[in-house]
C-alpha cells in the first residue's frame, strides 16, 4: 500500500502537485502530432487537465485517479470537451478496460508512486498499452545522478524508467524539456516508449 494517503489528500485540499494547467511539454507533443487518435490513458490524472487538453473528437480519452474529490474537480472545471472523455475512480493496478491504449500519458504518476509499486507500474503498463501504442512518460523531478531524497515525488530518470520498462518496450525518443511549469526549470525530461509486438 502506498504511504500517502491521496484520498485524503484530496478531501483536505493538500495537492501541492497540481500545477493548475497542462506542461508546456504535452502541448509541445501536440503540436508536433505525436499522439495519435484513438484511445488515450491519463493515469492518477488529479484535476484532469491533461484530460482536457488531450480531449478531441476523434479520441476516447481515459483518466483514472483514487480520489472522488479529484473527479468531482475536473467535472467542473471542464464540462463540455470534445469527443468522448471519461474520468474513473478506480486504482490504476487493478484497472481492467475493455481495450488496450494507442497512447499512455504519464505525468507526475510514476514519481508520485512509492518504490515499491514500480514493477507494479511496468507491468500494468504493459498489460494497458496496445502493441505499438505509445507510452509517454514525463519525467519529473529529474535528477542525474539520482538523489537519496525521499518522495513523493521521487527523484527518477531516464535510465531508472527505461530499467522498469525496457522489456516491453523500445525507447523512441528521449529529450530534454524547453519548457516547463514554473518552478521546475531543468527538473523535466520527456521519453517516449513504444510497446513492443509480441
Ligand atoms: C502527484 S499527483 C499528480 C496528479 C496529476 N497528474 C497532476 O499532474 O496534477 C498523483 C495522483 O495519482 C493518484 N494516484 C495515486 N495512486 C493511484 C493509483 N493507484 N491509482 C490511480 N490513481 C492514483 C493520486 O490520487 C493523485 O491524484
Amino acid at each position: 500500500m502506498s504511504p500517502v494517503d491521496w484520498q485524503e489528500a484530496w478531501k483536505a485540499g493538500v495537492t501541492p502537485w497540481d500545477a493548475g494547467a497542462s506542461p508546456p511539454a504535452l502541448r509541445s507533443l501536440l503540436d508536433r502530432g505525436v499522439v495519435p487518435a484513438g484511445r488515450i490513458l491519463v493515469p492518477g490524472c488529479g484535476t484532469g487537465y491533461d484530460l482536457a487538453t488531450l480531449a478531441r473528437a476523434d479520441r476516447e480519452v481515459v483518466g483514472i485517479d483514487l480520489s472522488e474529490d479529484a473527479r468531482t474537480a475536473f467535472l467542473e472545471a471542464h464540462p463540455n470537451l470534445p469527443g468522448s472523455v471519461d474520468y474513473e475512480v478506480t486504482d490504476f493496478f487493478a484497472y481492467v478496460p475493455a481495450q488496450g491504449f494507442d497512447f499512455v500519458w504519464d505525468y507526475t504518476f510514476f514519481c508520485a508512486l512509492d518504490p515499491d509499486q514500480r514493477n507494479s507500474w511496468s507491468q500494468t503498463m504493459e498489460r494497458l498499452v496496445e502493441p505499438g501504442g505509445v507510452l509517454a512518460t514525463l519525467l519529473f523531478p529529474f535528477e542525474d545522478p539520482i538523489s537519496g531524497r525521499e518522495g513523493p515525488p521521487w527523484p527518477i530518470n531516464t535510465d531508472l524508467v527505461r530499467g522498469y520498462v525496457e522489456d516491453a518496450f523500445e525507447a523512441l525518443e528521449t529529450a530534454a524539456v524547453k519548457h516547463t511549469h514554473p518552478g521546475r526549470e531543468g527538473k523535466e525530461r520527456l521519453a517516449l516508449w513504444r510497446r513492443r509486438e509480441p
